[in-house]
């Protein structure tokens, strides 16, 4: 079983953002929040042993050592944490010390995954983000190794960047740092982005280009690609994310989460107020062919799928080289992976 701890609250705005965040403001709102989360986990007790703890979106690295293990020790207290269990904690660069990373090594986190973006200070400023020098004095941080298995997010298509500006610099931190086990790269996706966004962004060819040079280069140091965006060394793939594309049980701790459990799918209410209520926003049992159909969309993401679970669709794709086809299995190509959504609508 594998969980996923959502701490909604941010210290600012990042102008890329997608999420309904919500500013830190009063510590009250967060101390109220983290009752009531303990609380929910304690209160879905199982029984059952946790592979995978997850904290993450929209800014975990807000809380202190202190809150963050009451949290771990809700789940200590009630269900079993597997001895070798997953236990990551998403952060911004701005939060890290080095008095911070051993707090957390202390009380049990064991990877980290750091959302950097764009190392292009112009690229910062416009979004909002951290400047380079914080982000670099972590990045050196980072390198004393203190937790060894560290994941960094980028996204390709921020404005100011040039077509290969990320490939440079994602290639430049891999020579320096070795500590880097994971890398994921996302594409901006549609938003309200400010208009001019448009015009001093990479356009939709120039960034699948980029991903392409840039998968590239993480194949070539070691780095396999086991979901579109994600990239690891071996043995160093995120549980949590495998755990969500192969299907596997997980619960969501938050408001509007959703879970999977015994083949059951549903979801806390997106209101504060329901939220505290217990009130869920819905419970749906699947059926084998809902299980079915979720499961060919996950696997499409990661991994081959057999070609004869796939309608007759599927045909023009491999002869137009969207897909690759190998011994009855198919995945799309990496020219083409920028419009995987597409191909799942018509391929299911
Ligand atoms: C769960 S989100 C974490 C959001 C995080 N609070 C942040 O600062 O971006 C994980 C990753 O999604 C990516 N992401 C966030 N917003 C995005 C957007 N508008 N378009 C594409 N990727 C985005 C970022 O790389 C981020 O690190
Ligand atoms: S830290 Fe993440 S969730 Fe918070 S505002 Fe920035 S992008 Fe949005």
């Amino acid at each position: 079983m594998f969980a996923y701890v959502h701490i909604p609250f941010c210290s600012r705005k990042c102008r890329y953002c997608k999420f309904a965040s919500i500013p830190a403001g009063k510590g009250e709102d967060i101390e109220k929040y983290l009752d009531h989360l303990k609380q929910e986990i304690i209160w879905f007790s199982s029984g059952k042993s946790f592979n995978s703890i997850y904290f993450w979106w929209w800014t975990p690295s807000i809380l202190s050592i202190k809150q963050i293990d009451s949290i771990i020790n809700a789940f200590k207290n009630q269900w079993k944490i597997s001895a070798d269990a997953e236990l990551t904690l998403e952060m911004n660069p701005e939060d890290i010390s080095i008095d911070y990373i051993n707090g957390l090594k202390e009380i049990w986190i064991n990877r980290l995954s750091v959302w950097i973006q764009s190392l292009n200070e112009r690229t910062l400023s416009e979004i909002w983000r951290c400047d380079i020098q914080t982000v670099l004095k972590w990045l050196d941080i980072l390198n004393l190794w203190i937790i060894e298995n560290v994941g960094l997010d980028f996204i390709i298509g921020l404005p100011y960047e040039k077509k290969w500006d990320k490939m440079k610099d994602i290639s430049n931190i891999l020579y320096k740092y070795g500590f880097v086990r994971h890398i994921s790269v996302y594409m901006l996706e549609e938003w309200i982005y400010p208009k001019n966004w448009w015009i001093i962004s990479l356009n939709k060819d120039e960034y699948i280009d980029e991903y392409k040079d840039i998968s590239e280069i993480l194949e070539k140091n070691d780095f396999a690609r086991y979901e579109i965006s994600n990239f690891s060394k071996t043995w160093f793939e995120c549980q949590h994310n495998r755990s969500y594309w192969n299907h596997s049980d997980y619960r969501w701790f938050w408001l509007s989460a959703a879970s999977f459990v015994d083949g059951k799918r549903f979801a806390n209410s997106s209101d504060f107020n329901d939220y505290y209520g217990w009130i869920l926003e819905y419970e749906e049992k699947l059926n084998e062919t809902g299980l079915a159909i979720e499961k060919i969309m996950f696997d499409l993401r990661t991994i081959w799928v057999r070609k004869e679970l796939l309608n007759a669709k599927v045909e023009e794709f491999i002869s137009d080289w969207l897909l690759e086809e190998e011994t009855g299995l198919v995945r799309p190509t990496l020219d083409w992976i920028g419009i995987l959504d597409y191909m799942l609508s018509e391929l299911i």
